[in-house]
């Protein structure tokens, strides 16, 4: 976030930081401050989706800033443009929160930094147990901020994964691709400038990993049945966790 602050200040441009995966991480700063994620750029945001580490009951989202100028504005635009009730200075949009929603986030956000931890055991279980297999890269964590876990992502080096997907859903352990199709090779996105093979990283990432279970109430029970499987399927013992 430095660099790329550094970036923005030297090119005058504003940097909105999308935390939707990061609330609730501590990024310290290299002059020894520490700062929330979302906190850094202009703007900050974030989903409330049932599953996001920071989750509502339905769709949900917030924006951060410290500019009142541009809190205001914002405000404004989220509730159909309106400066003052039925006096719309611009078009907006309604994208306000549901009371019913923020009544939940208000308690939940209380219990935010213990939903980190929580998350962050399960990982220290699946990095213990999968250390040292060559099959598997295991998520790398930075000194400088800490990984909240909104998921826990693994490469797989010379596997099948479709298969392995097939033996852990035979078994019951639900596993996600985070993503399968990159945006340049997306639909959407489709722009003649761009063309599969132009990002190899992002295209072999893309083919190689593969996110396993984690949440806040996972038992060390379930995590030994998830990670026995996995190893069970990569044909190597079991690590001693
Ligand atoms: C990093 C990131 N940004 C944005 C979003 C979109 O959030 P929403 O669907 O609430 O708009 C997600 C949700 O998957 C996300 O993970």
């Amino acid at each position: 976030m430095e660099a790329l602050m550094d970036i923005a200040s030297r090119h005058n441009l504003s940097v909105i930081e999308d935390t939707a995966q990061a609330i609730g991480s501590d990024y310290k700063l290299k002059n020894g401050t520490t700062k929330k994620a979302g906190t850094i750029g202009t703007i900050g945001c974030t989903s409330f989706f049932p599953s996001k580490n920071l989750g509502c009951y339905g769709d949900g989202g917030a924006i951060f800033t410290n500019d009142d100028e541009l809190a205001k504005r914002m405000r404004m635009i989220a509730n159909h443009g309106q400066s003052t009730l039925y006096y719309h200075d611009e078009i907006g949009v309604n994208s306000r929160l549901d009371s019913i929603q923020a009544a939940i986030l208000r308690i939940k956000l209380r219990h935010l930094d213990e939903y980190a931890a929580a998350r962050r055991k399960v990982a220290d279980y699946y990095d213990k147990a999968f250390s040292g297999n060559e099959k598997i890269l295991t998520p790398a964590r930075t000194k400088n901020s800490d990984h909240v876990f909104h998921q826990y992502t693994l490469r797989l080096k010379n596997a099948d994964r479709n298969k392995l997907r097939e033996q852990l859903a035979s078994k019951e352990i639900p596993s996600m691709i985070y993503y399968p199709v990159p945006l340049h090779m997306q639909k959407a996105y489709q722009d003649s400038r761009y063309k599969t093979g132009d990002f190899p990283v992002t295209e072999q990432l893309c083919r190689e990993v593969i996110s396993l279970p984690i949440h806040t109430e996972m038992t060390e029970e379930t995590l030994k049945y998830i990670t026995s499987s996995v190893l069970d399927f990569l044909k190597l013992e079991v690590a001693a966790v």
